[in-house]
């Protein structure tokens, strides 16, 4: 076996999914790595004809030994299948515990020391996610990153019908879900993360969206709101209290100066303005014991001032306190606050997510970076009465942030959108 780095096997893991035509085809694969014939090729999402295709593609050159095909049930993975029988396994690892299966089978049918992993972003759905995090229970650091591109995500993200169902996600027109039994509706009424429970939590046609728009942004979870200002609103609600302050930079949309100013000042929290160019001395003096958060947009509306994110983000860090970043203007296409160290990031996706001025909407994303449990959040770590004694950070990890807003705020505020205005 000639490969770059093999030990004792050379997973070669290849994105080529998703109509990313763009992925490396067979041979460019041999040029670049060097690898006459991989131990084991793994394949995301070849349940998409053209990325089943390459697969088929790089069999027939024999690129590697064994074939793993990840998240690709549908019926092109059987045509697959046949033609290359025993040495195609066909795994779904959208969940964690798929995720442990796919560890162990590694684990038991190899003995893995290294790995390459050709992708381009680390976030690319729940396979990606959870793949990353077994390679590295498993000690095995990727050597480089190839993943869907941004426009294949804009199409595909969020929404991975298997086999004989539609293929674009459908307008779920439902407020309600129906149970088995009313244990079964007991269980989701008390932890309603589990299972879709009412179409105020949660609708699987706004879900894709959601999906989708973390997909692009690569933040562990997403919730859409009835507009931006219910986006912004939210995101500073979950994490201040009355009696609590935050910053914000002055160069922000006007609406959201009037949130901030007016209306949240007569819920008891103060927005604490300074200005886009202070220095990091007069920011650093702006925070009181209080403050919760650090706010900014990216490019401002209306001034297009660009916000220095990595420079706010390290601040506000120093204080224990997420940045939250909207993202509006410059959309995940031009600027992913998240690369730079924001912490949440929201968008009036009325605008250029919408593209066609059709749909008032909004939207926050959890990174899932911030460290909650520092103390100065203890209504993400310490048990929330109003859901039988749950801790966000202990049961939800990363996502707790994202799924208190979605548990306590859109229970009791109620502005998520309409499946027909989600499409
Ligand atoms: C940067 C920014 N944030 C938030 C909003 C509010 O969004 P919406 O109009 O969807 O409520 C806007 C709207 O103009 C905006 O430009």
């Amino acid at each position: 076996m000639n490969t770059l780095i093999a030990k004792n096997l050379n997973i070669l893991i290849d994105f080529l999914a998703k109509r990313d035509l763009t992925a490396l085809a067979p041979d460019e694969l041999q040029a670049k790595y060097k690898i006459n014939q991989a131990d084991l090729l793994i394949l995301f999402g070849g349940s998409i004809p053209e990325g089943a295709d390459v697969f088929a593609k790089a069999h027939q050159q024999n690129i590697a030994k064994n074939y793993l095909l990840v998240g690709g049930a549908g019926h092109t993975t059987e045509a697959l299948r046949q033609k290359m029988q025993s040495s195609l396994v066909d795994i779904d690892i959208s969940t964690k515990s798929e995720a442990e299966i796919f560890a162990l089978y590694l684990k038991n049918k190899y003995n893995i020391t290294d790995c390459l992993l050709e992708t381009k972003s680390t976030n690319c759905g729940n396979n990606i996610t959870n793949t990353l995090e077994l390679l590295k229970n498993l000690d095995l650091k990727p050597k480089s990153i190839i993943f869907m591109k941004d426009a294949t995500k804009c199409l595909h993200s969020g929404y991975s019908p298997k086999n004989t169902e539609p293929r674009v996600m459908p307008i779920v027109q439902s407020t309600t879900y129906v149970y088995d039994s009313t244990d079964d509706v007991a269980a989701v009424f008390d932890e309603p993360t589990k299972s879709l429970i009412y179409s105020r939590f949660a609708n699987p046609t706004v879900m894709a969206v959601e999906n989708k728009i973390a997909d692009l942004e690569g933040g562990v979870g997403a919730m859409c709101t009835t507009s931006g200002q219910a986006a912004n609103l939210l995101a500073i609600l979950n994490i201040c209290n009355a009696g609590d302050s935050f910053i914000s930079t002055t160069q922000i949309y006007g609406g959201t100066v009037n949130l901030f100013a007016f209306t949240l000042k007569k819920l008891g929290i103060e927005c604490i303005f300074v200005g886009h160019d202070a220095t990091d001395e007069e920011i650093h003096a702006a925070f009181k014991p209080n403050t919760k958060a650090v706010f900014g947009e990216t490019l401002a509306n209306p001034a297009l001032t660009v916000f220095d994110i990595e420079r706010y983000a390290n601040i506000a860090h120093a204080h224990g306190v997420p940045l939250i970043v909207d993202n509006t203007f410059a959309t995940p296409i031009l600027c992913k606050p998240f690369e730079f160290g924001a912490d949440i990031v929201t968008h009036s996706t009325s605008k250029y997510m919408d593209g066609h001025a059709l749909q008032i909407g909004g939207v926050i994303v959890d990174s899932g970076n911030f460290n909650w449990d520092n103390g100065n959040f203890p209504e993400l770590v310490e048990p929330d009465p109003s859901y039988h004694g749950l801790s966000y950070t202990k049961t939800y990890g990363k996502q707790a942030y994202i799924l208190k807003a979605r548990m306590q705020l859109m229970r009791d505020f109620g502005c998520y959108p309409a499946a027909h205005s989600a499409f």
